[in-house]
């Protein structure tokens, strides 16, 4: 028999502190996450309503129409229904309407559907009347009551990270650090993530990313959540960042609404589904059949993007593709900024000399507005003239496949958006052998001076400021034992150790030698358009990789071609969907559709100058943005 002392018991109940983390609540098909905190109370004079069962929904309307008619309130409701996917019918349970017109007195002539069970709570009265019904006043939209005492919660809206595209659910906590997000639904073993009303809201110049969805790919640190880097052992082992970094913290400052973390491949090294994923599955890409490989590192991210209406847009970061990648083959936008527009302290790091943070977005526009906040600090100037020289690398000359076509139609209509730009094939290595520096040997080629410079680069910079402290800690926390590895970054790292550090030198001199010959010979800085040139190379041409395949060894990302011309020179490196293109997928047996995409490379800092002139394409209708699912102009399909 076991007794306790009584003090001890005391002393347990002092310490124990139960904590609400919300509740969950289900209103017209769909499950909400309520938050504890209230965020007003409303005085409930003379309205009975029953407390038994909780909170119940409410809708806030915002109204300035002097008659508050039913019409203006339909009205209004038909914007909330169409603009919001978090606002249902359900929520016109109780309805309370607030007036922000300039007249003293709104006349009320309302006689409200019955559907709406006329539970109508009354409104705050005209400007200056001094009379409020609520402590706080809030911005119109879905709610919960709580008829009891009048508190007044926010109502998010859970979906299922059905795609595998996330590592956590979060939700703000109000002191500047995130929480998980305590709420699941059912699907596919999947996390479950919650999104706030649309309608709580307002883009202002101060915040011009209001209640845009986040994903942020989980290499960057939250404050109060652990950061994983595609890493069982590293997720374990160390604590919950203490801190956010100035990147992410910029775009929380400007208003962006953080709804999880997502999926990176290990370390951000480049891993393909389905073999190299061997601590976390590689999620899902909703284009074509559903089985395509998502590309990485950013994989959570551009899965997401692809997949998912209801996320707005994703930061990932890009060393050696790793936005790039997943952006042209889950077809949206994606961006390799110029290198080190933004502080990457608080990120995990591949390559400090190549690490960028970069937006997958379907939104030319939005993906516009967050990189002026993410590169604020770097003082961009945003041209709005644009090069009149076209110079392309490795393009089809003849439309043989449907995706060429596409391709060779997106050039020429670019050519003439341009006033008839001179579009001319870039041969780059018959350029470097005429006007290479002529301290570089002779016999040296790019393929030859840069063939060891990524690699190098990512390993011998990764291995220290990763990979040994994680040895080192994982190996005092466990006994001497080591962590497990995927075999991608660790093969790499283990090749990168058998060098000398006089190898890492010797490829940041040829990284310089080949930044220089860049910026000065194959594409210069322009006073008038940023560039003399836009220089264009195939980002993807709808070529099916499929994840269910069983591929060779891991390998060492050797070699030089176009795609890494930005990692080198630290140029901007834009994706931009131009089409889709079919294939017979040997999956479902029919023909699919993959994205097709170019990539716009600029000179170092002339980002919003291709920013500017994406969103003129999409105005133009030369590019269209893609909506998620099989098909990027399709209807959303999603095949599982
Ligand atoms: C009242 O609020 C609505 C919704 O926020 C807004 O669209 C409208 O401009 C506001 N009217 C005035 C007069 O402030
Ligand atoms: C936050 O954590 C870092 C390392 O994990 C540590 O160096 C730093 O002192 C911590 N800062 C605070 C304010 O606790
Ligand atoms: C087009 O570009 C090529 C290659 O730079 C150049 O040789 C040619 O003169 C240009 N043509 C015109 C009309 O500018
Ligand atoms: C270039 O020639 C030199 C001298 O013959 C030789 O040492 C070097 O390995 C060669 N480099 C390449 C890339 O072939
Ligand atoms: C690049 O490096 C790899 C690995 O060392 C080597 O096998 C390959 O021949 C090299 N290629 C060139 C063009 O130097
Ligand atoms: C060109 O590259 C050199 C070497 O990295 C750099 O110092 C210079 O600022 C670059 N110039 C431009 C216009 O990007
Ligand atoms: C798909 O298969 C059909 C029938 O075999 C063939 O005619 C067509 O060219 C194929 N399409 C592609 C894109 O391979
Ligand atoms: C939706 O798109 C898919 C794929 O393009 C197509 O098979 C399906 O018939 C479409 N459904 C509707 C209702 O349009």
């Amino acid at each position: 028999m076991v007794s306790y002392s009584l003090a001890a018991v005391l002393s347990l109940i002092s310490t124990a502190v139960a904590t609400l983390k919300g509740q969950t609540i289900a209103v017209g098909g769909n499950t909400y996450y309520v938050p504890p905190t209230s965020v007003t109370v409303l005085h409930l004079k003379g309205h009975h309503l029953s407390s038994q069962g909780g909170l119940v929904p409410l809708t806030v309307i915002k109204s300035d129409s002097w008659k508050l008619t039913n019409t203006a309130i339909q009205g209004l409701v038909d914007v909330y229904q169409t603009t919001d996917d978090v606002f249902n019918t359900g929520f016109l349970e109780n309805i309370y309407i607030t007036y922000n017109g300039t007249h003293k007195k709104p006349s009320l002539e309302l006689s409200l559907p019955s559907v709406w069970k006329n539970q109508f709570l009354g409104h705050v009265a005209a400007y200056g009347s001094g009379s409020t019904e609520c402590t706080k006043s809030i911005p119109p939209g879905p709610y919960f009551l709580d008829p009891a005492t009048g508190a007044v919660f926010e109502a998010y809206r859970l979906y299922s990270d059905v795609m595998g595209s996330f590592t956590d659910g979060l939700i703000a906590v109000g002191d500047g650090s995130y929480d998980v997000l305590p709420a699941s639904l059912q699907g596919y073993a999947s996390l479950t993530i919650g999104v706030p009303s649309r309608l709580y809201f307002t883009k202002t110049a101060e915040q011009p990313l209001a209640g845009v969805r986040l994903g942020v790919k989980d290499l960057y640190d939250i404050k109060g959540i652990k950061t994983g880097c595609g890493n069982r052992a590293y997720y374990d082992l160390y604590p919950p960042a203490n801190a956010t970094g100035p990147a992410i913290q910029s775009l929380i400052n400007a208003g962006a609404v953080i709804v999880g973390k997502m999926k990176t491949s290990q370390f951000a090294n480049g891993e393909t589904a389905t073999a190299d994923w061997v601590d976390y599955h590689s999620p899902f890409n909703a284009r074509g059949d559903g089985y395509q490989d998502p590309s990485s590192s950013s994989s959570g991210p551009g899965s997401g993007i692809g997949a998912y209406p209801w996320l707005d847009i994703a930061i990932g970061s890009d060393t050696g593709g790793s936005i790039r990648n997943p952006s042209q083959v889950n077809g949206c936008f994606g961006n390799r900024p110029s290198w080190n527009l933004v502080s990457l302290d608080n990120v995990m790091a591949m390559s400090p000399l190549l690490d960028t943070a970069g937006f997958l977005t379907r939104d030319a526009s939005l993906w516009q507005t967050a990189s002026e906040v993410l590169y604020a600090t770097a003082g961009l100037k945003s041209y709005t003239n644009y090069p009149k020289a076209i110079k392309t690398i490795g393009f089809p000359t003849t439309a043989s496949t449907e995706a060429y076509g596409i391709l060779i139609d997106f050039v020429s209509s670019l050519s003439t958006f341009l006033g008839g730009a001179n579009v001319s094939a870039l041969d780059y290595d018959d350029l470097w052998a005429a006007t290479k520096p002529p301290t570089v040997p002779a016999n040296e080629t790019l393929d030859t001076l840069l063939n060891l410079t990524y690699p190098i680069l990512i390993t011998k910079q990764q291995y220290p400021l990763v990979g040994a402290a994680l040895y080192r800690d994982y190996a005092a926390a466990n006994g001497g034992r080591k962590p497990f590895i995927d075999p991608v970054p660790l093969s790499r790292w283990n090749w990168g150790l058998e060098y000398p550090d006089s190898q890492l030198t010797t490829e940041i001199e040829n990284k310089d030698i080949f930044t220089k010959w860049w910026n000065s010979t194959v594409q210069v800085f322009n006073e008038e358009t940023c560039s003399d040139s836009l220089i264009l190379y195939v980002g993807t041409a709808a070529s099916p990789t499929y994840r269910n395949v069983y591929r060779s060894m891991p390998g060492i990302p050797t070699g030089f071609s176009a795609a890494r011309i930005a990692n080198i020179a630290g140029v901007p490196d834009m994706v931009v969907p131009v089409g889709e293109a079919l294939y017979n997928s040997t999956i479902t047996l029919q023909g699919e559709y993959l994205p097709v995409a170019v990539d716009i490379i600029a000179p170092h800092g002339c980002d919003l100058m291709v920013l500017n002139l994406v969103n003129e394409l999409v105005d133009r209708g030369i590019v269209k943005e893609p909506a998620t699912g099989s098909s990027m102009y399709s209807n959303g399909t999603t095949y599982y």
